[in-house]
């Protein structure tokens, strides 16, 4: 157990998909100190996407060194060390040296399609949902290596000899940080494994049967641990030396803990470079019968794990940033909200950014994205504006699918994530949904997340009510429109989403 005087902090690494940053908090859960760093988004091919993860990995401890510098702390001051991670994405190593056999693979890529069509063979993309939860989607890690093994000269033969670990960032990051090659832990926690698609939702082990329908040697696979307790100890580096690392939980996961959803039936929403709605359903895995994914949301030590229903959109914050990097007609991604306040309303434009196919309900890997409703009285206004609402749809498909699924109906929508600053959407959202949208006063919650399950693990905070009492209100959005314009907007908004339909054949 570790002293909790204010000058001790617990830090938090959130190794995102657009960049990796630290960030150190208090025991009040407030920011201290935050660095941050992007690492570049590698595209080879249409619907390829990838991550140079030793970049990552030097990112990771500039911006470690970098929080801590900026806190100026005494030696000893950082009592823990937690982890939460992009989820998914897919990194192959060679267990000896250290180095990367492949870029990491990230969860947007969409290159396994072909994979996965064979997976799921006459038995359909639900062969694998009872026992892992998901849809055999390109979306999860196991179908990733599986490309790995078919596709890097030599990989197959060497993953059979053990040579080789598997790790998704967590994982890659946690080894690297407690020695590598000379004696690194190959560990990850059971919420980022339940989106390998190999583990058993259940047992929470590796499933054997799975693992070898999809050619995978388990001598690949890291250890699964809960997402709070002690993994191992940070090696002598720029600032931090001999830390417990004691954290690992998936961002999304994480976001929901640092959001104090610790009930059956709280929910959160993220708004990222994808939207995420998980709901807690409690220690009872709920299977979806409206296109959800069930996922573990955390297990802290010995406790019982606790499930999620999660909704899972693929584009949200990143169709602002293609409007802005591909199309121009915005510099930085918070002039989309002048720009679409410069028009009424949508004009009757429905933007559809199906880029990575459609994820949650629908689970359309043949749609692609579409612009409908156009005429020549429509300007960028009126783009921008769709843009943004496509967000508040989505989420309104998740969160009816999400409330069907468990029966529960949501009274208001806890949101966190970059776009929640953004007014305009906030308020549709509200509107969209007919239930009020609360933003907390930490909107990292992600990071928040991580901090505590370190931070419980070793003592800093004594138990999941110090968490709840933490969580405070910041600003809440209240529904202020009429039902009828509210169902027209969506029943248009349906239609724009079929048409998308069949694209890619
Ligand atoms: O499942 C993907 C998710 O974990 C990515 O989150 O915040 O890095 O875009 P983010």
């Amino acid at each position: 157990t570790v002293t909790t005087d204010a000058s001790t902090f617990i830090a938090a690494i959130d190794q995102g998909t657009t960049s990796s940053r630290c960030i150190l908090f208090n025991r009040a859960g407030q920011i201290v100190s935050t660095a941050q760093k992007e690492h570049r988004q590698i595209f080879p091919e249409a619907g390829w996407v990838e991550h140079d993860p030793v970049e990552i990995w030097t990112n990771v401890r500039e911006v470690v060194a970098g929080a801590v510098a900026k806190a100026d702390l005494a030696k000893g001051a950082i009592s823990a060390i937690g982890i939460t991670n992009q989820r998914e994405t897919t990194v192959v190593w060679d267990k000896a040296t250290g180095q990367p056999l492949y870029n990491a693979i990230v969860w947007q890529d969409t290159r396994t399609e072909r994979v996965c069509r064979e997976l799921a063979g006459d038995a359909g993309v639900d062969r694998y949902r009872r026992r892992t939860g998901l849809p055999i989607s390109t979306y999860f890690s196991g179908p990733k290596i599986r490309w790995i093994l078919d596709n890097v000269e030599g990989a197959r033969d060497r993953a059979e000899r053990g040579e080789l670990c598997f790790g998704t960032m967590d994982t890659w990051v946690i080894w690297n940080a407690t020695g590598g090659p000379q004696g690194g832990v190959h560990v990850t926690d059971v919420t980022n494994a339940s989106r390998t698609m190999l583990m058993d939702l259940r047992t929470l082990k590796w499933d054997p049967e799975i693992c070898a329908d999809f050619g995978i040697p388990m001598s690949m696979l890291p250890e699964i641990r809960s997402s709070s307790e002690i993994y191992g100890t940070s090696r002598p580096r720029r600032g931090l030396e001999d830390v417990p690392i004691a954290g690992i939980l998936g961002d999304q996961q994480a976001a929901t803990f640092g959001q104090a959803c610790l009930s059956p039936g709280d929910a959160k929403n993220t708004y990222g470079t994808g939207n995420f709605l998980l709901l807690n359903t409690g220690t009872e895995p709920v299977e979806s019968k409206h296109g959800l994914l069930t996922t573990v949301c955390y297990k802290i030590g010995a406790d019982a794990a606790v499930y999620a229903l999660e909704g899972s959109i693929a584009v949200t914050g990143s169709l602002v940033q293609w409007l802005r990097d591909n199309l121009g007609i915005i510099q930085n991604a918070c002039d989309i909200e002048p720009l679409a306040r410069g028009s009424k309303d949508n004009g009757g434009v429905y933007f559809v950014p199906a880029f990575s196919g459609l994820f949650a309900p629908r689970w359309r890997p043949d749609a692609r994205g579409a612009l409908v409703g156009l005429t020549r009285f429509h300007n960028k206004h009126h783009i921008a504006r769709a843009a943004l609402e496509a967000t508040a749809f989505q989420t309104r498909e998740v969160l009816e699918a999400a409330q069907a699924d468990s029966g529960v109906t949501l009274s208001s929508l806890k949101v966190d994530g970059g776009m929640v600053a953004n007014e305009l959407l906030m308020q549709f959202q509200a509107d969209i949904l007919d239930v009020p949208v609360i933003r907390p006063v930490v909107s990292e919650t992600t990071a928040l997340g991580a901090a505590y399950a370190a931070g419980l693990a070793v003592g800093y905070w004594s138990g999941l009510d110090e968490i709840q009492a933490n969580w405070a209100v910041d600003k809440t959005w209240t529904p202020a429109m009429d039902a009828d314009r509210r169902e027209h907007l969506y029943g248009q908004w349906n239609k724009a989403v079929e048409r998308t339909y069949n694209w890619v054949e």
